[in-house]
């Protein structure tokens, strides 16, 4: 048996073992969705901006328009895709382990709503979401389908302007999603690390948190990372094609 077999078993054996999953999801499992990560560079138009230029309330002060349209022209691309194979293999292990009354807590990163697409139910979103818009002067949200993108930037009813309930650089993570996100660490026995560089804070810490903990650690990702070294099966490759076989391995789906 190969390596990357056996760590494909080993790895599907502790999924099988644990009683309470932490799946911690970033920008590569929807790569293969065909959305760009946050450190691969985008192609067309909006590839001569710099992501981290663009995410900051700074940037949004400073030039309205260009950040709304670049924030419409995410969505419309999110909207536009569909969940990958790893989406789907995540929401299916979530309700096999429902079905077993053990649980999987799905925390992610990412803000294109491809996880509650493919069928994950209370994803924690730690860095917000595209799909919902607030007014900078009530904080009032909107849905993002009840707004007309007729003008950049948009404004809102009270005076101000929408902008998207995403959590810009330099900026407060939700907090039910923090309290959320170290209650399910604190109870877990395996943490999975998936398409994520593991390099922002405070999601490139819950790994060694649950690890700490007593957790087991498992990561897929495209290349290696912080946390290869430090998991105890580090399994490399799109996540969109190993997350399948593992869900084969477990007879699931
Ligand atoms: N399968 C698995 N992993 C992949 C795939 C794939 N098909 N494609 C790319 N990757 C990996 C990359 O190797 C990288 O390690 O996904 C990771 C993506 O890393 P980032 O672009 O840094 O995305 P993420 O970790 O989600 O970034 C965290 O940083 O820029 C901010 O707020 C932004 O939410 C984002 C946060």
């Amino acid at each position: 048996m190969t390596d990357a077999s056996t760590n494909l078993k080993r790895a599907a054996q502790m999924i099988a073992d644990a009683r309470s999953v932490v799946i911690l999801t970033g920008a590569g499992v929807s790569a293969e969705s065909g959305l760009a990560t946050f450190r691969d560079p985008e192609e067309g138009h909006w590839s001569k901006y710099d992501p981290m230029q663009l995410a900051t309330l700074d940037a949004f002060n400073a030039d309205p328009e260009l950040v709304t349209r670049w924030y419409h022209w995410r969505f419309t691309r999110a909207r536009d895709v569909q969940p990958n194979p790893g989406h789907f293999a995540i929401a299916a292990l979530q309700k096999h382990k429902a079905e077993q009354a053990q649980s999987l807590t799905l925390i992610t990163q990412n803000v294109d709503g491809l996880h509650q697409r493919a069928g994950a139910a209370d994803v924690v979103e730690l860095h917000g979401t595209i799909h919902t818009w607030r007014c900078t002067t009530t904080g009032k949200e909107t849905p993002l389908s009840e707004l007309s993108f007729d003008t950049f930037p948009i404004p809102s009813a009270a005076g101000g302007l929408m902008r998207p309930c995403i959590v810009w650089f330099g900026e407060m993570l939700p907090q039910e999603a923090l309290e959320r996100s170290f209650g399910a660490m604190a109870e877990c026995d395996l943490f999975i690390s998936i398409g994520t560089s593991a390099t922002v804070e405070p999601a490139a810490s819950f790994l060694l948190a649950a690890k700490g903990n007593g957790a087991a650690t498992i990561e897929i990702n495209r290349d290696p990372t912080p946390n290869t070294s430090i998991v105890d099966v580090a399994l490399q490759g799109p996540s969109g094609s190993i997350l399948p076989l593992i869900l084969n391995e477990l007879g699931i789906g």
